[in-house]
């Protein structure tokens, strides 16, 4: 193989092992939003609002902590992970049995959903 077709095709296995992360960690973050996050009976839902029950809270917890490690869709990542970070400190809090109002005020600082959003889901 000449240099030339050796870099084309070290370029395109390259390209290929980036999407597949990309694919991966969108659709690890597409699962906690789906199931957690999204609509007005969602976990998230429920947490704020006080009525989730044990298991709904670890349910949340678990999700909530497979977006440690994964890449800011856009924006900088810095500032992402000490978002998703905020996040999982807030709903352990509660899932290590903090019910109290500060707690749960806490969480939803943590889950805006449009502080998030601005900058880092893709448009
Ligand atoms: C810590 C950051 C963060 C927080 C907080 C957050 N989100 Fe998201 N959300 C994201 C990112 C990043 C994406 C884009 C994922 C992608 O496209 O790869 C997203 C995407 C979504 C999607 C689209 C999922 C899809 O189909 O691809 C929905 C729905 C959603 N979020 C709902 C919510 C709701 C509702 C809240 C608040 C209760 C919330 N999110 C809070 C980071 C966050």
């Amino acid at each position: 193989m000449n240099l030339a077709l050796t870099s084309l095709a070290i370029l395109t296995l390259t390209a290929a092992s980036l999407s597949a992360a990309g694919d991966a960690n969108h659709e690890i973050i597409e699962k906690v939003m789906k199931e957690g996050m999204k609509g007005d009976t969602s976990l998230h839902a429920k947490v704020t609002a006080g009525t989730a029950s044990a298991d709904e809270v670890k349910t949340l917890a678990d999700l909530i902590h497979t977006m440690t490690g994964t890449k800011a869709p856009v924006g900088d990542q810095s500032n992402y992970d000490k978002k998703v970070a905020a996040l999982v400190g807030a709903i352990d809090a509660i899932h290590g049995g903090n019910k109290s109002p500060e707690a749960v005020a806490a969480y939803k600082e943590a889950a805006n959903c449009k502080g998030c959003h601005s900058a880092h889901k893709p448009k």
